[in-house]
């Protein structure tokens, strides 16, 4: 039997679990100042000019960093890439540039970390920032852009993890 979630707060949190995302590790920085988190709050916003939005929580090193830097980079995942999901979710123990010695990174023209192996690396000077109750939205002007191997994305839904081992159906 389903329990019901009874604040408005449960219920939409129950609501955004229903939500299927792709899932993404959000990077900033250089060097011994690398930081990043994993975020699925991640969208498309306009095509002229190419802009994308993100989520970011205030409380994590990664918000500050952006602000500082005024760049980001949205590495998308693939299924292989869970484990790097889970290290830049802070859930491995490691923080700050720990994280980034377990996979190969690189830099296009912003100088934020670039995974080698991502599906697509969007690489983004922050144009505007929207400041909310917990979280900010920054507005990402896309600067450059690698795609990667063809491969399964890693999705997130109802708190677990999935590939896209189906065909499309339509
Ligand atoms: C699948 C998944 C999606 C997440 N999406 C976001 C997000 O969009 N924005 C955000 O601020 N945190 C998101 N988080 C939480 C952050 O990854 C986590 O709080 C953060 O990395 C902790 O970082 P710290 O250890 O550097 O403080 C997500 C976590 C997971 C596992």
């Amino acid at each position: 039997m389903t329990t019901e979630p009874h604040s408005l707060e449960e219920q939409f949190k129950a609501a955004m679990r229903q939500l299927a995302t792709a899932v993404n590790i959000i990077t900033t920085g250089r060097g011994a100042d690398r930081c990043g988190l994993t975020a699925s709050a991640v969208c498309s916003l306009t095509v002229t000019p190419p802009m994308v939005l993100i989520c970011v929580n205030h409380f994590g090193e990664a918000h500050r960093a952006m602000l500082a830097n005024g760049t980001f980079c949205v590495n998308v995942l693939n299924t292989e890439q869970r484990f790097l999901a889970d290290m830049f979710a802070g859930r491995a123990g490691l923080a700050s540039a720990e994280r980034f010695t377990h996979a190969q990174w690189s830099e296009l023209h912003s100088g934020a970390p670039a995974l080698d192996d991502a599906l697509v690396n969007i690489d983004c000077r922050i144009a505007e920032r929207v400041q909310t109750s917990t979280h900010s939205v920054f507005f990402g002007a896309v600067e450059a852009i690698r795609f990667g191997r063809p491969h399964d994305p890693l999705l997130h839904f109802d708190h677990h993890y999935f590939s896209l081992a189906t065909a499309s159906i339509g």
